[in-house]
């Protein structure tokens, strides 16, 4: 049952205002003494021309709901307190009932969303911070699917511009081919550096690797050889990735794909009049919105990554009309999207305002350098594999008969890394620290895996439970558990409508708590039978909520750890 409708069709009824602006109003207390749900009356004075407190009082006189047990206006509120017992069961019953569907809506019925993310370059190194919008990215794509949406994952795959000229030059002279095979970014990347190292002396280099990119360009045999075995080598590292943290994509359609369809943004922009000539290049101007221009074509007549994005976003609406076309990329990169959006505003395009750019911050390892130019980068294989070894020690330590201790490393690992890049909002930076993350107590991956599995043990442990009278629990702390679990749907939408899988991950952590608290002060076993086996399926319908919300954030869980 949907009791915020429930309230808010009877406010709209009583105050004949519309159910949407009472929606709008109704609010969930930060306590539980000011109910379970709040409606505020100032806003109405105005409209209404009575004292808030006056409405709120004759609100309460009028209203008469069924799973409502009583209602306190408490100054300009009205406080609206469930019926907690029928709550409670109701809510259980609608879990366990839907299973896997549970949270899952209607919304983005007939609706594309595309969501693109990772986005990695091809021959650079795959790093921390290229986790980040993969991990993001993964869960927004099951948020929306869950909505209903009908999501198009894409890789927008880095994978075209000068500096494949650069890597062919480089390649040419020094690629150790050993080397090249047994970790082709690495060696893809020491190339490339030392190509700047050498350039710096014989700037000639830099002559030869446009050419080279002017012939892959123009699709002469060599170059475009090269720059294939450069990226099929590079995708097998980043699937491999992928493949351990379960990411797939639908479309890898990166910026090479767009390389013929450039000369149609060229044109299209001239007709449209905004293209403009500036110290050789042509860019459009976008001073009037405070903004550096967007340049189309380089003063050599080469296009860049920005011809590249809005031929891309040209082409995504015409495959797949999106409803939205999302963007995980790193703030710093705000700019390059702002004015990207901007000059498809510019063009005409009234989709431009369903662009999004989701961004995040930085990820931070202390002690440890980011920069790709040196070779101390954090690699993101290096960064799983550790994560990985340290669950399972501690897993040896804490369960060492347990059995496939690898694979529940594995999840373990790598759910901690993930829940902590998804554990708070994601502009703000990521600090690493080893000694938290796999902690097991704290708001931490394993914290919420070792709940769900504490759950499960308990329920392994018992006979199985199909029916019981949920009615005779009547505890505040299993209220509350139960009150949680009914946030899901609300969970779901927040973090859809913001961009903001933390908002899951916080979710998370919540019914992690409130199932604790429920454990050390509920007891199951010596409970009576009754009380035993709606107990059971309380137990039963947290372990599918956890187990559901950790699958959107992109974590597996464990059954025993
Ligand atoms: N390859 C870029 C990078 O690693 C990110 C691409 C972002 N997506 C886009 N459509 N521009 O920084």
């Amino acid at each position: 049952m949907d009791y915020k409708d429930l309230i808010a069709t009877g406010i709209s009824g009583a105050l004949e205002i519309s159910k949407e602006d009472v929606e709008r109003l109704l609010e969930i207390p930060p306590r539980a003494e000011m109910g379970d749900y709040a409606f505020p009356c100032f806003q109405l004075a105005k409209t209404l021309r009575k004292a808030p407190n006056s409405i709120a009082t004759e609100l309460k006189e009028k209203l008469h709901l069924d799973a409502v047990e009583r209602i306190e206006v408490m100054g300009p509120y009205v406080n609206f307190f469930l019926n907690q017992q029928a709550f409670l069961k109701d809510t259980v019953e609608t879990v366990l009932s839907q299973g896997e569907t549970y949270g899952t809506t209607a919304l983005g019925e007939n609706k594309r969303i595309i969501v693109e993310y990772s986005s990695p370059n091809i021959a650079k190194p795959f790093h921390v911070g290229h986790l980040f919008t993969t991990v993001i990215g993964n869960s927004l794509s099951k948020i929306y699917g869950k909505q209903g949406y009908e999501v198009v994952r894409i890789n927008h795959l880095g994978d075209w511009g000068t500096q494949f000229g650069k890597l062919i030059s480089g390649y040419e002279r020094w690629v150790d081919l050993t080397k090249l095979e047994e970790s082709p970014i690495e060696e893809l990347n020491r190339i490339y550096v030392k190509f700047h190292e050498e350039a710096e002396l014989d700037p000639s280099l830099n002559d030869e690797a446009r050419m080279h990119f002017k012939n892959l360009e123009d699709g002469k045999p060599y170059e475009v050889e090269l720059w294939k075995q450069f990226r099929e080598l590079s995708l097998h590292v980043f699937n491999r990735v992928y493949e351990e943290l379960g990411v797939e994509f639908d479309s890898y359609a990166g910026e090479s794909f767009y390389s013929d369809k450039m000369d149609a943004v060229v044109d299209l922009l001239k007709d449209k009049g905004i293209l403009t000539e500036s110290n050789g290049a042509q860019v459009v101007m976008l001073e009037d919105f405070n903004m550096p221009p967007t340049i189309i074509k380089k003063a050599d007549g080469a296009t860049i990554y920005a011809t590249r994005d809005l031929a891309a976003a040209i082409f995504r609406k015409e495959t797949y009309d999106f409803h939205k076309n999302i963007y995980v990329v790193g703030t710093p990169q705000a700019l390059h999207f702002k004015q990207v959006f901007k000059t498809l505003e510019l063009a005409g395009f009234d989709w431009a305002k369903d662009c999004v750019h989701v961004g995040f911050g930085l990820v931070k390892f202390p002690g440890k350098m980011m920069s790709s130019r040196k070779g101390d980068v954090v690699l993101l294989d290096d960064l799983l594999k550790e994560a990985v070894e340290t669950a399972k020690q501690i897993i040896l330590e804490k369960n060492p008969n347990l059995e496939n201790k690898d694979d529940t490393a594995k999840k373990v690992g790598i759910g901690a890394i993930i829940f902590t890049y998804l554990k708070n909002s994601r502009e703000k930076d990521i600090i690493f620290d080893w000694s938290e993350i796999l902690s097991f107590d704290g708001e931490t991956g394993p914290y919420v895996q070792y709940t769900y599995a504490r759950g499960k043990s308990i329920l392994r442990k018992n006979e199985a439970v199909n029916e019981a009278d949920l009615t005779v629990l009547s505890s505040a702390v299993e209220f509350e558990l139960a009150k949680t679990l009914a946030g899901f749907e609300a969970a779901i939408g927040a973090a859809a409508e913001k961009y903001e899988p933390s908002i899951l991950t916080r979710y998370v952590i919540q019914v992690a708590k409130d199932f604790n608290k429920f454990y050390n002060n509920c007891p199951i076993n010596s409970a009576e039978p009754a009380v035993k086996k709606a107990r059971l399926l309380l137990v039963q319908a947290t372990t599918a909520v956890i187990k559901n919300a950790l699958a959107l954030l992109g974590i597996e869980t464990v059954e025993e750890m």
